[in-house]
């Protein structure tokens, strides 16, 4: 069976895809800051859970460095927002360099580490999980920490999709919706349940077309 690597699987919409992928038979390497907090990950069986901070750069590498396997599917979905919202006059700069960090800079990072993984697998999908709130074509104001991160995923997306093509590497961006979450909220729109479950379906359907792409959770293309 094919292998995915899903980070933030502590809860949420990463907790989530963890489990379907694991029970329709994947390998699951499910990462999390703090496994010994990650009660409702661990009871998924046949996942394997492992400590990962993915602003650490060397623990990145250090991870990398201890899985054999090929990794057919890396999901960065580990991902923050600013709380409360920053802007003009009152920006927290420490927070939104930080959040850049969590958004952008450690997606990049986890393709990096994890290249030869992808190259040796089947099916070489890189997903990641941006949001809407990047789209510079649907913006007209405010969240500009959130968004600026975002947005920037979005370009790291497209250059990577470009320079890791001669390997057969797809990556795109995707859009898991508004999701109840802790970070969507009790009103959001969808289920972590709905949108994992549409987000592996756009994943299944994944071929060379798809990358450089910005897909929404049920598979419609987003305006950058
Ligand atoms: N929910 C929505 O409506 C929505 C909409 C658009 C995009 N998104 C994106 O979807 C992704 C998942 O969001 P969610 O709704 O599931 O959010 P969530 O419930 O807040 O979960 C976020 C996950 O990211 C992890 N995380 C945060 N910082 C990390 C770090 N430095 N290293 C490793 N893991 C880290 C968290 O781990 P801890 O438990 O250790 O904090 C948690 O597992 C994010 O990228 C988010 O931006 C969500």
């Amino acid at each position: 069976m094919p292998t995915i690597l899903i980070t933030g699987a502590s809860r949420g919409i990463g907790l989530e895809s963890a489990r379907q992928y694991a029970a329709d038979g994947w390998t699951v390497l499910a990462c999390c800051r703090t496994p010994d907090t990650a009660s409702e990950l661990k009871a998924i069986g046949g996942v394997s859970v492992h400590a990962l901070d993915v602003t650490d750069i060397a623990a990145v590498d250090g991870f990398a460095r201890s899985v054999n396997q090929p990794i057919d599917v890396l999901m960065n979905n580990a991902g923050q927002n600013m709380r409360p919202p920053r802007g003009l006059g009152d920006m927290d700069y420490a927070a939104w360099s930080d959040l850049f960090a969590v958004n952008t800079l450690a997606p990049f990072k986890m393709i990096e580490a994890f290249q030869d993984h992808l190259r040796r697998s089947d099916r070489k999908i890189v997903l990641n999980v941006s949001s809407v709130m990047g789209s510079i074509a649907d913006t007209s104001g405010g969240h500009v920490a959130y968004r600026s991160t975002k947005a920037a995923l979005n370009m790291v997306t497209k250059v990577l999709a470009g320079d890791l093509a001669g390997d057969g590497i797809i990556v795109f961006s995707i859009h898991p919706g508004w999701v109840r979450t802790d970070m969507g909220g009790p009103s959001a729109a969808i289920s972590p349940e709905q949108s994992a479950a549409g987000m592996k379906k756009v994943v299944e359907s994944a071929g060379a077309g798809a990358s450089g792409r910005f897909f929404d959770w049920d598979g419609h293309t987003i305006a950058w």
